[in-house]
């Protein structure tokens, strides 16, 4: 039987490590070719090769998610490589842990401009893309049963409700949520379903930056605040990078062809709405 993902593309934003790079690996193992976007030109190539390691093919390509000037680019090389994109993994992401009343105008614009610019300009990219790619016959029947794309867009916990300590971040992920409902209302002609995950705590390079800051804020040692969160976890326990690439790939199958703009929380039940 053939895999799930064979014959499609994904674009991964971020997936030179983390969240990101799990997505790209769980893809390859269904099947797909993956484009690996990420701002780290060194990870991104690694991440690749574990991809050609699976037996498919890949392309790293360096880009900073806020600049749409290089998303087009990326957009570009991927349909020159590949010739179509039939899933776009917005992962790529900056956490920034300071108190509300310390932060400044640049640390607001860079968080806000990775997170929710950089989102909405791939979905954008790729938004466009993908509706090129639906046939003319297609669209002038009205909607197909068929599928013509998927998008998972990377909100969190922290957008389900306000961080005194990660303000920025907390509002960019929420507004992530919002634009997850505006692009699936606006691709949903095109049989384009875009939906979100809201990841829990999940142990990789970025949430070990959020613990030692928030440790640090408490003045307790590193874990510490891992712990506190994790004392809060209905399912007692951290997610692995792998429950939340499961719940991607699924965002991403045909099982979910009747699912869009919703939010799905990956976190062991610590949020509830
Ligand atoms: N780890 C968690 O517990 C957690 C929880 C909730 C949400 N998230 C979200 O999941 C996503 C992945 O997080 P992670 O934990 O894997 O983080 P990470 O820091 O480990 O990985 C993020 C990746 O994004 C890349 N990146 C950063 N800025 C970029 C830019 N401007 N352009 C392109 N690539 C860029 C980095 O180089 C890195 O490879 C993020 O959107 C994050 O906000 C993570």
């Amino acid at each position: 039987m053939d895999a799930l993902f064979a014959g499609k593309v994904a674009i991964v934003t971020g997936s030179g490590q983390g969240l990101g790079k799990a997505v790209a690996l769980r893809f390859a193992r269904d099947g797909a070719d993956i484009v690996v976007a990420d701002i780290n030109a060194g990870t991104a190539e690694q991440t690749a090769a574990e991809v050609l390691a699976q037996g498919r093919r890949a392309l790293a390509v360096p880009v900073n998610v806020a600049c749409p000037a290089e998303i087009q680019s990326l957009v570009d090389r991927a349909v020159a490589d590949f010739g179509r994109i039939d899933f776009l993994v917005n992962a790529a992401g900056v956490a920034q842990t300071k108190p509300f009343l310390e932060l400044t105008e640049e640390d607001w614009d860079r968080v806000v401009d990775v997170n929710l610019k950089g989102t909405v300009f791939c979905l954008q990219a790729v938004g466009r893309q993908m509706v090129r790619q639906v046939p003319q016959e297609v669209i002038a029947q009205g909607r197909t049963e068929r599928s013509y794309g998927k998008i998972v867009n990377f909100s969190s916990i922290s957008g389900r409700r306000g961080r005194s300590v990660q303000m920025a971040y907390a509002a960019s992920k929420a507004a992530i949520i919002s634009v997850t409902q505006s692009a699936a209302l606006a691709l949903s002609p095109y049989n384009i379903n875009v939906n979100a995950v809201c990841p829990g705590i999940i142990p990789t390079p970025m949430w070990e930056q959020i613990d030692r800051d928030r440790s640090r804020l408490m003045g307790a040692r590193p874990g510490e605040a891992t712990k506190a969160f994790i004392e809060k976890v209905p399912l007692q326990r951290a997610g692995s990078p792998q429950d939340v690439a499961g719940a991607v790939a699924f965002l991403c199958s045909p099982d979910a062809d009747y699912i869009t703009g919703q939010t799905l929380n990956v976190d062991g039940g610590f949020e509830m709405n």
